[in-house]
């Protein structure tokens, strides 16, 4: 069956405090709703993100995406009314909708696909997807016809979670926090804000949805009293549907994926020496046998080869390919650049809209100069196999050093450097004899 997802990202975002959109806030070069749309499209055909707040820029972003398509919500009447403005896009669509907010960045692909597993074997008509916490402060509680025990211990918690049902009967409706009253807010079993239903059966209720709740919006929630046949899926990982309205949630969840990334990448044979001080993207891969030593910052998108050693203190920018054997060292920022195998740039260097062949030697201090500050126009370097570049050399781009060229240490090159030649630019050494005594 066909699944369409809608993300809902039209939210102001108010605690953020910002002028940029809350979903489009960062983790480790990359949006919030980025993380989202990574998790889905594997999942689904169609993406919709409804829109609301600072739409433009969101629109900008969404349209690097294939297969996804922005509507617009204005206002923002609530959760119920942001999925019904896709009821024009899908008056005829007979397939499953996967609703999931576009501020919640740590939900995992393998989550979503075991949930639209479990949804399709129960044969449900919607499932929603719960979690039990500890402090349910917040949320909406799912309210099922025998309620849990409202002193839900240890043993709850580990039953409800390995059945993915807790127990005490079928799911009736979802209260929120705001309309509760003490005994529901006492449930720690709460809507995690994550749905699946069939579209034909569901649509219906989105024009029964009403206002009259403690906070005057359309909810979603109330679908879930209106559908006939549905279920709830418990998640297992709480993180997974941490959502962002702070930039404390921000760095938490940074955190959060930072330290998923580095296990895995630790999984897969690359040595991290200190996880606590290393940032890694998701979207950085790295071959076995690299060492990632200390304070190493690694943003965007980055693929690195096998037996590398980077940092300490090396900070990659993101679209940066590095091949096998090369040593990336102290204080060395890559850009945008192609690194081949068996190349080094140990120390103090920017290597920036590079193009760098295998077995370089970049002496330390080493700059690419690749933006022109007067027409803010960036240029490329091309850097070929075996170049030799002496120490604090300037390379002001656009230029080509052939095969072999070699860079006298502390040279400005703005020409082209043939293959194999020796290209220098310093005024030559002077050496006044007894100059000191003198004095
Ligand atoms: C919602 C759920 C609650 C659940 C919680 C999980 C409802 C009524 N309640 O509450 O049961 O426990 O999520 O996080 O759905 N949005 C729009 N348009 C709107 C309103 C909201 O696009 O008109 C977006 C927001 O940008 C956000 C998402 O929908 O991404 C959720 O909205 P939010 O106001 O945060 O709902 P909660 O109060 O957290
Ligand atoms: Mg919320």
């Amino acid at each position: 069956m066909e699944i369409k997802a809608v993300v809902l990202a039209a939210g102001k975002g108010t605690r953020m405090k910002s002028q940029t959109p809350k979903v489009l806030h960062e983790i480790a070069g990359k949006p919030l709703l980025g993380y989202v749309l990574g998790a889905v499209a594997p999942l689904v055909n169609e993406t919709f993100v409804i829109t609301g707040h600072g739409a433009d820029e969101v629109n900008a972003y969404v349209n690097e995406y294939k297969n996804v398509k922005t509507v617009l919500q204005s206002p923002q009447l609530g959760t119920g009314d942001a999925v019904a403005k896709v009821l024009p896009h899908l008056e005829n669509y007979k397939g499953l909708v996967l609703v999931l907010c576009g501020d919640t960045p740590l939900i995992t692909h393998e989550t979503l696909e075991s949930f639209i597993a479990y949804h399709k074997k129960s044969g449900a008509d919607l499932t929603v997807m719960s979690a039990v916490f500890d402090d349910p402060t917040g949320y909406g509680r799912i309210i099922r016809s025998a309620c849990p025990p409202l002193e839900g211990g240890p043993e709850f918690l580990q039953t409800s979670i390995q059945a993915k049902i807790p127990r005490g009967g079928q799911i009736l409706r979802v209260m929120e926090e705001k309309d509760a009253n003490p005994k529901e807010k006492a449930i720690k079993e709460v809507n995690a804000g994550i749905y699946l239903f069939d579209w034909q059966k569901i649509k219906p209720a989105f024009s029964k949805l009403t206002t009259g709740n403690a906070q005057g919006e359309y909810y979603l929630t109330d679908i879930v009293e209106w559908a006939q046949n549905k279920t709830a899926y418990t998640l297992e990982n709480n993180d997974e549907i941490l959502g962002i309205n702070s930039r404390s949630d921000l760095a938490e969840a940074a955190k959060i994926m930072n330290r998923r990334t580095l296990e895995s990448l630790m999984d897969n044979g690359v040595t991290i020496v200190d996880p606590e001080s290393t940032w890694i993207s998701a979207d950085t891969k790295i071959g076995e046998d690299t060492i990632i030593y200390p304070a190493t910052y690694i943003e965007g998108k980055n693929t690195i080869g096998k037996n590398c050693k980077i940092g300490p203190f090396a900070h990659l920018r993101g679209e940066v390919e590095i091949a096998d054997n090369v040593k990336i060292g102290n204080f060395v920022e890559v850009k945008k650049s192609k690194i081949a195998s068996d190349t080094n740039a140990g120390h103090l260097s920017y290597i920036g809209d590079s193009e760098v062949g295998s077995n370089v030697n970049i002496g330390a201090g080493t700059i690419t100069a690749n933006y022109n500050a007067l027409t803010k126009e960036k240029h490329k370097t091309v850097i070929k196999d075996n170049v030799k570049i002496g120490s604090n050399s300037v390379l002001v781009a656009p230029v080509e050093l052939e095969e072999g060229a070699n860079v006298g240490a502390g040279s400005v090159i703005t020409k082209n450097i043939p293959p194999w030649a020796l290209a220098l630019t310093r005024a030559p050494l002077k050496i006044v004899e007894d100059f000191s005594k003198e004095k």
